[in-house]
């Protein structure tokens, strides 16, 4: 063993909600494959059912548990499923997703209310309910750069995402020195959520190719590596973050 924390979660109980697609699902498999026991959720069994066999095939322990982020009453029910099954829970992961892609103008109150509901309330109450239970832990949730940025159409997005960097910080106060709250930022990533929007040949992707600092949009696998840095005791003086993994899209200026 070095005499550093090392990068890795071995060890440890991971539950990654939003774990059974695109960037949570790699995290939730990279997880399992350094050696954690991994809960990888989501609303829909059949995913659920799914990433909990791909899990179970790196010899990690999990459960199906599927869960609502929207559901305050069915995170509760995931976490004492969690704590039953393995008594504690060491690191959680926020990686569930929504966007409503419509000028602000047109925008109608359920679907700001939605996209609010799932990617800023939703957190909170997932950070809620695990933290109360995590005695050493750290919670890892997935921001965007586009909390910085002025986007198109996409207002509760980036709403939402700048809220979960207040709530990290807040979080990460309140919590010390128990838990760590830090955050993700990643910038154009290719996963079902963003296939149609910026997939090969289309307008928006060529805008990011020439932006990027990288000159490309990023596997989710390239955002893996963040999750587990923050997730370790490698990063054991690190909370309240937010860490940019974007290619440089958002240092680029002219
Ligand atoms: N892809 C990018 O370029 C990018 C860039 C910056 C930030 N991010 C952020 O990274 C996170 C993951 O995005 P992604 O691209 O990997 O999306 P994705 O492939 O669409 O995966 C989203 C996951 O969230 C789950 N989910 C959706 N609504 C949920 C709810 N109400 N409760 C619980 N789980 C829910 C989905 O499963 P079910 O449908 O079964 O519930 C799925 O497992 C999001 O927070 C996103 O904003 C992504």
């Amino acid at each position: 063993m070095p005499d550093y924390p090392p990068v890795t979660v071995k060890g440890k109980t991971a539950v990654v909600i939003g774990g059974t697609s695109g960037i949570g699902e790699a995290i939730a498999l990279s997880f399992a494959e350094d050696g954690a026991d991994v809960v990888a959720t989501s609303r829909t069994p059949a995913a659920v059912e799914a990433t909990a066999e791909r899990i179970e095939s790196y010899g990690a322990r999990t459960i199906e548990q599927p869960c609502d982020l929207t559901d305050r009453e069915s995170i509760e029910v995931l976490c004492n499923a969690v704590l039953s099954e393995f008594g504690r829970v060491d690191v959680l992961v926020n990686s569930g997703a929504a966007a409503a892609r419509t000028p602000f103008l047109e925008l109608e109150e359920d679907d700001w209310g939605h996209v609010i509901d799932v990617l800023l309330t939703g957190v909170f109450r997932s950070c809620q309910i695990f933290a109360r239970e995590m005695t050493d832990g750290s919670i890892v949730n997935l921001s965007s750069m586009s909390a910085d940025l002025a986007r198109a159409r996409l207002m509760p997005y980036c709403a939402a995402k700048s809220g979960v960097n207040a709530l990290t910080r807040c979080a990460a106060r309140e919590l010390a020195p128990d838990v760590r709250v830090n955050a993700i930022a990643p910038g154009f990533v290719m996963t079902p959520l963003t296939e149609e929007e910026y997939g090969e040949g289309t307008e928006l992707r060529a805008g990011i190719d020439e932006r990027a600092l990288a000159g490309r949009v990023a596997d989710r696998e390239e955002i893996v590596g963040s999750a587990l840095y923050l997730a370790s005791d490698a990063a054991s003086y690190t909370t309240g973050e937010v860490l940019f993994v974007d290619g440089g899209f958002t240092r680029n200026a002219l």
